[in-house]
């Protein structure tokens, strides 16, 4: 059977991570970097010349008059990824989303009601879960028997986001959705669906709640723990540990390996494999997942996080940090 057409792909957002996206789109057969869109005229033109793709544009209405692409990468500022993303998913262009996909649980289920009356595709980039060390990891836990308890830990240097000159106030009070979230997800990818959330907030080195503390009660009776502390040094950050009755597996070194233990035998180390080991870890798996879906014209499965699966990870996260009450949506 003939290989499908590469996947002509508009990048949208072309400063910080799209410096990281190129690559990937580059180096897979899957996809093709047809054109780049940014407000930023010096944005668009430099990653223009740095990655060797000439067709740019400094505005959505002239990419989508142009019209030669089948998806859109929506690698815009955090404020704006919703809006930007919702005109292409209305418009039944295949969307992939940076995380978060909105900055409030209200924002992203709106994106999710979009995706279930038009069908377009659309990938949420929680891109932990293709980290390649986790996919084998987590295969070889679930083989020990099913999991009874996971524990994350998604903590943050506190200052960098909050005095920095990048995020507006807005995106910094709720950075445990702008950020923290990728390690937060781990707690679904590891246990499944959470049914119930008893967290402690407190206020302790920046002046908003930033230590978060929760128990979390899976649907198959497991169990979780979800720490998040925003006032780290750096070096602290995100780490996963989960069990079956016989086995943990733990991350190591960052996220970019983890360790299997296991009753009655050696334990076994999982490190990064294939092109997570040149290009950012977990963007060629979660990439390849969404473009094999555009190809295929179907949505994408799992472990790639649609955005009805991104809205129950933030409305975990709802319950763990309390924002809803602290920082809820303006209202304009
Ligand atoms: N997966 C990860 O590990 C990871 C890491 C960093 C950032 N991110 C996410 O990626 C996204 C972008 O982050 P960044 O650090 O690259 O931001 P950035 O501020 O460096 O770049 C964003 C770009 O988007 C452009 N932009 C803003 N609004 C636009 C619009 N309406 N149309 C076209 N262009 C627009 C800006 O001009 C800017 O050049 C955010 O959602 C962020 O949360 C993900």
């Amino acid at each position: 059977m003939a290989e499908p057409s590469p996947v002509r792909c508009a990048v949208i957002g072309t400063k910080n991570i799209a410096a990281q996206h190129i690559p990937v789109l580059q180096a897979l057969p899957e996809a093709e970097v047809a054109a780049l869109c940014d407000i930023d005229p010096e944005a668009v033109e430099e990653t223009s010349r740095r990655f060797g793709v000439a067709q740019t544009f400094t505005s959505l209405e002239e990419l989508e008059a142009w019209g030669e692409f089948d998806a859109v990468y929506v690698l815009v500022s955090v404020l704006a990824v919703a809006e930007v993303a919702e005109r292409f998913i209305r418009a039944g262009i295949p969307t992939f989303l940076e995380k978060p996909p909105g900055l409030y649980s209200s924002d992203t289920e709106r994106l999710a009601e979009a995706v279930r009356e038009t069908g377009t595709t659309a990938m949420v980039g929680l891109n932990r879960r293709f980290y390649s060390c986790l996919q084998a990891g987590r295969e070889a836990l679930l083989d020990t028997g099913d999991v009874v308890s996971v524990t994350v830990h998604a903590d943050e240097v506190g200052t960098t986001h909050w005095e920095g000159p990048k995020f507006p106030p807005e995106v910094a009070m709720r950075w445990a959705y702008a950020n923290s979230i990728h390690a937060l997800d781990l707690l679904r990818y590891l246990g499944g669906d959470v049914a119930n959330v008893t967290s402690l907030v407190r206020r302790r080195g920046l002046p908003k709640p930033d230590s978060f503390s929760a128990l979390l009660e899976y649907e198959s009776g497991a169990v979780g723990r979800a720490i998040s502390e925003h006032f780290g040094p750096k070096g602290t950050g995100h780490f996963y540990e989960a069990r079956t009755q016989r086995a943990v597996l733990t991350s190591r070194s960052g996220l970019s390996s983890c360790v299997l233990e296991a009753r009655g035998r050696e334990p076994v180390e999982f490190g990064l494999t294939g092109l997570d080991r040149r290009l950012k870890p977990g963007f060629p798996g979660e990439s390849r997942a969404f473009l094999r879906a555009v190809q295929a014209g179907e949505a994408v499965s799992f472990p790639a996080p649609t955005l009805d699966d991104a809205v129950r990870t933030m409305k975990m996260i709802d319950g763990i940090t309390g924002a809803e009450e602290w920082a809820p949506k303006p209202t304009s």
